[in-house]
């Protein structure tokens, strides 16, 4: 069973076709209610990620119906501002969702992973917060704890056969970037060695490979064109 968060997101959207030729799929989205697919491996679960209360009421309803979990974290919120500007109601739901939100869903999920013995857990970072993107205060600062909450989770787990890691995503065709202006579109194209944007089938490629590899387990992965 593969639990997708951001599945609404423009990245998730575009990955969930290629998830389902794998394993069944649990799609999580926030706001933005997804067109009803008939797939019948596939299921959408509304959760915010924001509220600990939303994600019991998911574990309870799911914890058993479940098996062999690949969890992966697309869902992030990005509000841009300069540091001198950035409220504190800003900075604690950006880390609301990217960082605790994260960790409050990976931790109520370690239990039936361990039980089974098997699991895998899915991070995802970005390439401008691990350099420093100016405007990203709060995006980078928790973009950058996921990389050490995935691999504390790669060491405290792996005996149960338990992996974690973290894919660095630079610029994609859609989601995210597509919300950056024009100017500033030019810009980080220009950082990208290969002049081209990510595609989400070169994200799918490195799910699949985790999925599939036992002996990876607290790798950090760029998918970024060679930035
Ligand atoms: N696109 C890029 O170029 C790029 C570059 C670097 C890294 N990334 C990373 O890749 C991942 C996907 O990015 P994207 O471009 O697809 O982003 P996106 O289009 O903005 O999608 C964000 C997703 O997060 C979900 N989300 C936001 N707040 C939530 C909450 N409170 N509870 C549950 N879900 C919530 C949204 O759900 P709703 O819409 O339903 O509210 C949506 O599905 C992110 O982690 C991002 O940091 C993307």
């Amino acid at each position: 069973m593969i639990i997708l968060t951001g599945a609404s997101g423009g990245i998730g959207r575009e990955i969930l076709p290629f998830l389902l030729d794998i394993d069944q799929v649990i799609g999580i989205y926030n706001k933005t209610k997804p067109q009803i697919s008939s797939d019948e491996h596939l299921t959408y679960e509304q959760l915010n990620l924001e509220s600990p209360s939303d994600i019991k009421i998911f574990i309870d309803k799911w914890k058993n119906k479940i098996s062999k979990v690949t969890l992966i974290h697309f869902a992030a919120l990005k509000i841009d501002s300069l540091a001198a500007n950035c409220s504190e109601s800003d900075w604690d739901r950006i880390m609301g969702v990217n960082l605790k939100g994260n960790f409050l869903l990976t931790q109520a999920l370690l239990s039936k992973m361990i039980q089974e013995r098997w699991g895998r857990i899915i991070h995802i970072s970005s390439r401008g917060a691990v350099d420093g993107d100016t405007g990203t205060i709060a995006y980078s600062a928790s973009k950058m704890g996921l990389i050490g909450m995935s691999n504390v989770l790669a060491k405290e787990y792996a005996r149960f056969n338990i992996t974690s890691n973290i894919l660095i995503l630079g610029h994609f065709e859609v989601g995210l970037y597509n919300q950056l202006n024009e100017g500033m579109q030019k810009k980080l194209l220009q950082q990208v060695p290969s002049k081209t944007l990510g595609k989400s089938i070169d994200i799918f490629n490195a799910i699949e490979f985790l999925i599939k590899s036992q002996y990876v387990n607290g790798a950090s992965i760029n998918i970024d064109g060679g930035i």
